[in-house]
């Protein structure tokens, strides 16, 4: 640790002081556990500086004052709560003093700001941000008096170091290319401002990838209103959950955890839907899904999104069998056409008609709890 105003500070103060003449001239540290702290009851108060040669941080200065030397410049930034660094002259002015500015920032907040000058050097604080810890053009904010700092990152980017990229979804992680592996993401379907993005599980394997996995259960779910992910119920336990009202998709995968099988359906029609906005309506909203994977491919199927008393989640059933003498019913959330046959994919309804979990088998009946998982893209 270094006392402003002791032996060691004075010295290479001076001594930078004393080669700033010379052409040459880089970064110097004093020690200390902390690059930063003002006067406290006690009195003891220092910082430690870094020089920055025929540099100047171009922003309008708190203070400017003149000193003596650079050691009063740096005391009196030290002592204003305000003041992140300096910028001091290069040359004496007439009077034999230094121009000595207290800026209210430092270089990393203004990194455009930082400029080549003929006639000034800028002292900065030593501060875990002169490692450039922030990524993807983030602004490292330091916070001075603790030796830490934080990333503010650019727009597109979030996480401790700015190194995560953020996507509509998970097919547009898959998009990027396929070196993604199955995992947690960060997604922000509106982009825009990032206050809203959540973690999901991509799914980047299953038929070519690209699923934004929405729910895990063996019961019931409400993905409406169930959104949050909780780290201690990851992807594949029942509870894990994200928010998937903001997908726009025209395919569902449902994947049955007790036998690996899974199923997938695609819309015919070629606009991608959202849940947000389309809860409860009936199934011929969204027309006729073709199905690939473990179910019965001589039906065509039909997809509910519901949010109500009797059921909840996403529901694929099929529309009707291959035999044109038996007409189809589109379902809705709580009618279900009386299709005592065909595949159900659901969750748990309330009533002796829906309970448990329904994988591939007709599900207008009471069934076992069963765990399986949904996705769209
Ligand atoms: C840097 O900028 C952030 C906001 O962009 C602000 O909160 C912080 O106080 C600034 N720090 C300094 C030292 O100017
Ligand atoms: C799982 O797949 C196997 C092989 O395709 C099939 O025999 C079995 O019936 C499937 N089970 C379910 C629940 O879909
Ligand atoms: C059905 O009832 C159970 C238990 O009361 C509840 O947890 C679940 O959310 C209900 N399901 C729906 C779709 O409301």
């Amino acid at each position: 640790m270094a006392l402003f105003g002791s032996a060691i500070l004075d010295m290479i103060l001076f001594c930078i002081f004393m080669n700033s003449l010379l052409p040459a001239f880089s970064e110097e540290y004093l020690d200390g556990t902390k690059s930063l702290k003002r006067h406290s009851g006690n009195g003891l108060a220092f910082a430690n500086f870094a020089v920055h040669k025929f540099r100047h941080l171009n922003i309008t200065p708190l203070v400017t004052a003149s000193v003596k030397n650079i050691k009063d410049c740096g005391r009196l930034c030290v002592d204003h709560s305000s003041c992140f660094s300096v910028n001091f002259a290069a040359f004496f002015h007439e009077e034999g003093l230094l121009l000595c500015e207290l800026l209210p920032s430092d270089k990393y907040n203004n990194s455009d700001k930082f400029l080549d000058s003929v006639v000034f050097h800028h002292l900065s604080i030593k501060t875990p941000c002169s490692s450039d810890p922030c990524m993807n053009s983030g602004t490292c904010v330091a916070k001075y008096e603790d030796d830490e700092y934080h990333c503010a990152c650019a727009e597109g980017f979030l996480g401790k170091y700015c190194e995560e990229k953020v996507r509509f979804d998970c097919q547009d992680l898959k998009k990027q290319g396929n070196f993604f592996e199955d995992g947690m993401y960060w997604l922000d379907p509106d982009r825009g401002s990032h206050s809203n993005a959540f973690l999901a599980y991509c799914d980047m394997t299953s038929y070519s990838g690209g699923w934004t996995m929405c729910y895990t259960t063996d019961e019931f779910t409400k993905p409406k209103t169930e959104v949050t992910y909780n780290p201690e119920l990851p992807y594949g336990t029942d509870g894990y959950r994200t928010n998937c009202n903001q997908i726009k998709f025209s395919e569902i995968i449902f994947i049955d955890h007790q036998t690996g099988n899974k199923s997938y359906f695609t819309n015919a029609g070629v606009t991608k839907i959202k849940a947000d906005g389309n809860y409860g309506n009936r199934a011929d909203t969204y027309g006729l899904w073709h199905g690939f994977g473990s179910m019965n491919d001589d039906y065509e199927y039909q997809l509910l999104i519901c949010d109500n008393e009797f059921y909840s989640g996403f529901l694929v059933s099929g529309y009707r069998k291959i035999v044109v003498s038996e007409r189809g019913c589109y379902k809705e959330c709580s009618d279900w056409c009386g299709d005592f046959t065909s595949p159900y994919f659901r969750t748990a309804a309330n009533g002796s008609d829906g309970n448990g979990v329904a994988f591939n088998t007709n599900g207008h009946r009471s069934l076992a709890n069963r765990l399986i998982s949904v996705g769209l893209r």
